[in-house]
């Protein structure tokens, strides 16, 4: 087998067998295949795509590349889920202790935030003491003690992806999709969950910002991951505006909080009711309606609050926190923003209102950049709220050296306005099973 072989086939669009895509990740990960002939390689499946059989072999190469996650001595069916990255996404704070409630196991392993989008690690790690470092064993015990952990990706997991991803991010061949399907698919069959939910964003702020490409990678993954032996389902939903009304990471941890608390009803608790519920119908603990009943008295009860609570503590957080929101950091520099104009909000476009939060602070502009946990933006007002000139439309927050009054004057831009009611937003698009 050689390099240039590999590469001609996939540029004239002839399939690779298994034992090539085997050989060509192995080799790439040892170190004997070159950077150039992987970054022709990528340029052509980026151009010519992959069939499904070559995305399978290429998906259970990388998991086979390092360590995977042994979970057989987990109580429990086990789910996992993942999404593809958003603004104002802390889903996995929520659903994790609800679907733990109600008798599934939650083991996952998150990454942090990059660019405009935020990442689960950074929320948790914005609570005083949480630890996200943890190895197998210590992993295991959370998920069996709580029902739910959510820690940080440990060394060797998928090292075939660690290195492929840097490489498709330098040569401008991230968005292919068989390539994200193999990238995301690896780290989850590495996981070893029984049931697996693919939560694929679309619109402004996700990666996807077309329904159709978002269908397209969602039906990939799924078929990837059934084609693996794993149950597994795709959720689409919207991301042309941001999830909630906080986005950066101390404000999202604690609307997460008022969410397990009961306090707020709106589109975020409403997704999750649904994301969780479907977690639930995967682990045949019922229909989808009795699922979602489930997941709203785990909430109205407290127990699936009770369930963070004990995550956050066992994790070496304080908890604390859930009762007095003082004990997070609090940003130094606050800023109002007020409506210029009079309608009803019709757009607010979350790439741009994720790019205010992380010039706010709240995100990394490069994989090394600090973050600001205080920093972040609270929409005062909704989608299809009606303002007035003079109203409050942002409330901005940060510790860091910035300009927040243009910050604010960039948040204005992320949002139009219309004379008349816009359509409500469905936040499922489209279920893909
Ligand atoms: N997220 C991943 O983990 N991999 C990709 O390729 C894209 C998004």
């Amino acid at each position: 087998m050689n390099m240039y072989e590999i590469i001609t086939k996939t540029k004239h669009g002839q399939k690779l067998s298994s034992d090539e895509i085997c050989w060509l990740v192995s080799g790439y990960v040892e170190g004997s295949i070159p950077d150039y002939q992987v970054s022709a390689w990528l340029m052509a499946v980026n151009l010519n795509s992959l069939s499904d059989e070559e995305t399978l072999c290429l998906t259970m190469a990388m998991k086979d590349s390092g360590d995977t996650v042994d979970l057989s001595s987990v109580k429990n069916v086990t789910v996992d889920k993942h999404s593809t990255g958003g603004v104002g996404d802390k889903t996995s704070l929520i659903i994790g202790p609800v679907a733990a409630a109600c008798g599934v196991s939650v083991p996952k392993m998150s990454g942090k935030g990059l660019g405009h989008t935020g990442g689960t690690i950074d929320k948790l790690e914005s609570i005083p003491g949480f630890r996200t470092g943890a190895g197998f064993d210590e992993f295991i015990g959370y998920v069996n003690n709580t029902g739910f952990s959510i820690v940080s990706q440990s060394g060797n997991l998928v090292p075939a992806d660690k290195k492929l991803y840097a490489l498709r991010d330098a040569t401008a061949t991230v968005d292919s999709i068989p390539l994200i399907a193999s990238s995301i698919m690896s780290k989850k069959l590495a996981m070893g969950a029984d049931c697996i939910l693919l939560d694929v964003k679309t619109g402004s702020g996700a990666f996807m910002k077309s329904v159709e490409d978002s269908e397209r990678l969602a039906s990939l993954m799924v078929r990837t991951g059934k084609n693996a032996g794993k149950k597994c389902m795709a959720v689409i939903t919207d991301m042309d505006i941001p999830l909630g009304r906080a986005v950066g990471n101390t404000l999202e941890v604690i609307e997460a909080a008022e969410v397990l608390k009961g306090n707020s009803k709106g589109r975020l608790y409403e997704l999750c009711m649904e994301l969780a519920a479907d977690m639930l119908v995967m682990a045949g603990k019922g229909s989808k309606e009795e699922c979602i009943e489930a997941a709203k008295e785990a909430v109205d009860s407290g127990r699936a609050l009770d369930v963070f609570r004990r995550s956050v503590t066992q994790q070496g957080g304080d908890a604390g926190f859930i009762d007095d929101y003082s004990k997070l950091g609090k940003a130094v520099h606050e800023c109002s923003v007020y409506s210029k104009t009079e309608g009803y909000i019709c757009g607010m476009n979350s790439e741009e209102i994720g790019l205010v939060s992380l010039e706010l602070g709240a995100g990394r502009k490069t994989k090394e950049s600090p973050v600001d946990y205080s920093a972040g933006i609270i929409l005062e007002k909704e989608y299809g709220d009606y303002v007035k000139a003079g109203d409050k439309l942002f409330t901005l927050y940060t510790s860091t050296e910035c300009n927040i009054v243009q910050a604010g004057e960039k948040a204005l831009d992320a949002l139009s306005f219309s004379e008349n009611k816009p359509e409500q937003r469905r936040c499922v698009i489209k279920v893909i099973d």
